[in-house]
This record gives C-alpha cells, structure tokens and sequence, in this order.
C-alpha cells in the first residue's frame, strides 16, 4: 500500500469517527461504518429502527444523514472535499452512501468545532429572538442540500403549538410510541445509547414544550430561567417523500445544527409533527402546501450563565466501525 493511499484511508476513519458525534432520533446511532478501501460505507441499521414512532424508517435515514454531514465536516476540516455516492446500489437499501477524499482543498474548521459543541438543548432559551441574518444562513445551510427550511411566522405559532400538541396527545395514547420512549430512556450505561434523564427538563410553563422523555426516570437538567419567548420555530422540508430526501433532510439538519451552534445559538428538534401521519399533513397545510415537512425544530439564545449540557453518551468505534474483511 502506497503512504498516499494509506493516508486517505486513515482520512476517511478519523471522518466515520467524528461522526459518531452526530445528532440521532432517541440517541439510537442507527448507523454502522464500514471502511473498504479508501472508501467508507455508512450503511443504515435497522435493528435500532423505533417500531412506534419511526415504522417507515425515515428518522433513521435522517439519523444516517447527520452522521455523513458529520464525515464530510471532518474531511473539510482535514482539507478535502469529501466524495460521495448516495445510495448507490438499489439492490442494498441500506447501504446509504459511500464517502472517500475528494480533492484537496483549504482547510476549514468552523462547523468542525462545532461537533464537539453540538447538544440537543431542551432548557427555555432566552428572550431575544436569533436575528435575520443567522436565520438566513440557516436558510442557506438547508438548501445546499435541496432542502428548504421554513421559519414558522408569528401568525403561524399558534398553529404549529397546536399541531405539536396534538402530535404529543396521540403519542401518549400509543402503545408502541410509549414502549419506545421507555426503552430507549431507560438504556443501560454500558450500552452507551439512548436518552438520559440528564439532557432532559422538567416541564415549564412555554408555547411548544419539548417531548416528554420522563416516563421512568425523571428529567435532571436544570431549565433555568429562560422564558422560551425568543425562541424561533423552523420546519425542514422536502419536495418529495422518498428516502433519497431523508437523508438529504438529515444531511441537512446536521448543517443548519452545526451552523446555528457555531454561531452561539441552541437548539432541540420536534420530531414528533412528522412522526404522526395527520399531523405531518395538518403541518403541509400549515406550509401552503409546498414541500413535506422531514422535521421541526425549536432554535434560540441560550440562557446566560447556565452550565453547558452535558455531551450524551456514544456507541464506541470498534462497535461502528467495521474493518475491511469484517461484515
Ligand atoms: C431525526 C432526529 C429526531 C429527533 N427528535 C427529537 C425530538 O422530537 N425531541 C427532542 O427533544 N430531541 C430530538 N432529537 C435529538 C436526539 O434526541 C439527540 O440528538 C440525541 O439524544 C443525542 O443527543 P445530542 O444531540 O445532545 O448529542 C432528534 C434527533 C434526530 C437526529
């Protein structure tokens, strides 16, 4: 093997190691990394799929796409363009994309650092609201990846909060949605997966609360005196519902969360709208009817002086990584 080639190989690991960072539905990492020659292959894993909430396995091709954008920052910040095949055997579904160095290129770390940042913060955020500028980039982040994000106008909050609620009412009288959010909020440590009760927040009095994780164990995380009132809500849509665009919205998501962390502000997604079918619908209308909305979030400024929240827990790379010559 030529030192060349030996380089791009270990380039292409430290990315499928970063990306064990990125952000997924109920921390299930449904992912697995297998590197085969200078390519890495992220192939999706079903047997972390949420059988309530997530039946058609969109959040999961969602959660996969986090973990690319995840990849093809750490291959900017190394100073590589990353190459990559999306889905590119329709014969193996679940083998999602394949990356490897793409050309050289200046270094650029600014969403790199952020993965390290990056929380799934659920506390109120403050009062002021994240300005237009900001917003506008996020704009921009979603649609380098042919996806739109639409940032709820105020006369549409009280409809979004309807639809949230709506979605969290039929959820809590879902048998199967329940025993997915006990089973993965109540993981063992070991497993290094799932939701703890330290990154969630007991329920405060605001517009649109987060999901409620505490049905064994309750919440841990401080929520501080934020008033939620600055808060803005964005809904990532696609214009097409197939998995092509799940994980491109994912791919997405990643971007839009990197940049609004570099940038100084939080942010927690509301997957909830998408994951009942009548509400993603009520939430189309809500939008005109242009584009499928892939997943919401709740993006502000963060509270001053609050403690940072501590970073969730990651499967390791000997148990995401596979080795050439290994399934
Ligand atoms: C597709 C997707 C859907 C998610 N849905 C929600 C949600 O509805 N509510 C929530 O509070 N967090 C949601 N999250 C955040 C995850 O719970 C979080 O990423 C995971 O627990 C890891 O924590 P971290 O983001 O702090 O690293 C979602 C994340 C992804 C990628």
């Amino acid at each position: 093997m030529t030192p060349h080639l030996r380089a791009e190989i270990d380039q292409v690991a430290e990315a499928s190691i970063a990306a064990l960072r990125a952000p997924s539905i109920l921390n299930t990492q449904p992912w697995r990394w297998r590197l085969a020659g200078n390519n890495a292959e992220l192939w999706a894993d079903r047997s972390r799929r949420l059988d309530g909430i997530d039946p058609d396995g969109r959040l999961l091709l969602l959660s996969c796409g986090t973990a690319l954008h995840h990849a093809t920052v750490a291959l900017l910040a190394a100073g590589y363009d990353a190459g990559i095949v999306r889905l590119p055997d329709p014969d193996r579904p679940d083998l999602v994309a394949r990356i490897r160095q793409g050309r050289q290129r200046t270094a650029d770390a600014f969403l790199y650092r952020a993965i390290y940042q990056r929380r799934t913060d659920r506390r109120p955020f403050g009062d002021t609201r994240p300005g237009d500028a900001v917003l506008d980039e996020l704009r921009a982040a979603a649609e380098r990846h042919g996806t739109h994000l639409h940032v709820v106008r105020d006369d549409q909050v009280t409809a979004f909060a309807s639809a949230v609620a709506h979605a969290g009412e039929a959820e809590h009288g879902d048998a199967r949605i329940r025993e997915d959010l006990l089973a993965w909020t109540t993981r063992d440590r070991d497993d290094r997966d799932g939701v703890s009760p330290r990154s969630t927040v007991p329920d405060t009095h605001r517009t649109i609360a987060p999901r409620d994780f505490n049905l064994a164990r309750p919440a841990a995380l401080e929520p501080g005196t934020g008033s939620d009132r600055g808060t803005a809500y964005v809904i990532l849509t696609v214009e097409e519902e197939e998995p092509s665009n799940w994980v491109a919205a994912g791919e997405a998501l990643s971007d839009v969360w990197l940049t609004l962390t570099a940038r100084g502000l939080a942010a927690s997604p509301i997957s909830e709208v998408v994951e009942v079918p009548a509400v993603r619908v009520a939430l189309r209308r809500l939008l005109g009817g242009v584009g499928h909305p892939a997943i919401a979030m709740r993006v502000g400024v963060p509270v001053d002086d609050l403690e940072p929240v501590p970073p969730s827990v990651r499967r390791s790379g000997t148990d995401t990584i596979g080795l050439p010559g290994q399934p």
